[in-house]
């Protein structure tokens, strides 16, 4: 069976981002695809520091002991991979964003022609300038990025207002649904020898000349 791998990136461990990620997970069970929620939990979590040893490992040098090189296992195992952060300050919540560049600088490459999805949740506003954080980690990492009705965002500061949010948790159902479709689509593709193209060499400038 298929199977998406669900971050909720808030310290809250079942509140309203994880209520947004439980109706994208319903719309990809109802589909036939497995699933599996990861919470980042309220430790802190250590930012990236530059010392590029994941270069030639695709590991973190820090990220046995703090769970990291597990999840990027996990989400390389993955077929799917859907983030949900709550919007702090306009952005994301800053523990996941640290998670997020050490996971993706060490094995973005290994995630690569997986489908991605990003859903936020706010009290009132920021969600556009969050979402546009987490879509580029897929972006930059050729994963196909699935949409839905709206943009993927739930409004609410407690549970029960986010399940007053209706269009909010559809959107997030159904983005749950199109990546389902889209797991099978990439799947009977590869079945009749549909693959993608990638470069012989990657080209890298560092400055526009
Ligand atoms: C530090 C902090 C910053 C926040 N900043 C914003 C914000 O910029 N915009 C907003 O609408 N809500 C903001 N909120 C509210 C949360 O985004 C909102 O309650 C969210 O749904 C919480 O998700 P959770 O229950 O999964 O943690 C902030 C909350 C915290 C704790």
């Amino acid at each position: 069976m298929m199977k998406v791998l669900l971050i909720n990136g808030s310290p809250n461990k079942e509140r309203c981002t994880y209520t947004a990620l439980a109706s994208v997970a319903r719309g990809l069970t109802e589909h036939g695809i497995g699933t599996e929620m990861h919470w980042i939990g309220t430790e802190p979590i250590k930012p990236c520091v530059s010392c590029h040893a994941c270069d030639s490992t695709q590991k973190c040098a820090f990220g046995e002991t703090d769970g990291v090189n597990e999840l990027i296992e996990k989400a390389a195992q993955a077929d799917g991979i859907v983030i949900g952060s709550p919007v702090f300050y306009a952005g994301v919540n800053g523990s996941l964003k640290a998670l997020l560049d050490r996971v993706f600088y060490a094995a973005g490459s290994r995630f690569a022609f997986k489908p991605g999805a990003a859903v936020v949740s706010a009290r009132r506003a920021g969600t556009t300038a969050a979402l546009e954080i987490l879509n580029k980690y897929f972006l930059i990492s050729q994963m196909p990025l699935v949409s839905s009705l709206y943009w993927p965002m739930v409004h609410g500061n407690t549970v029960e207002e986010v399940l007053q949010d209706r269009e909010g948790m559809q959107v997030a159902h159904q983005l749950g649904a199109n990546m389902a479709w889209l797991l099978k689509a990439i799947a009977a593709g590869r079945a009749t020898g549909v693959t993608p193209s990638t470069p012989d060499s990657r080209e890298r400038t560092n400055f526009i000349r």
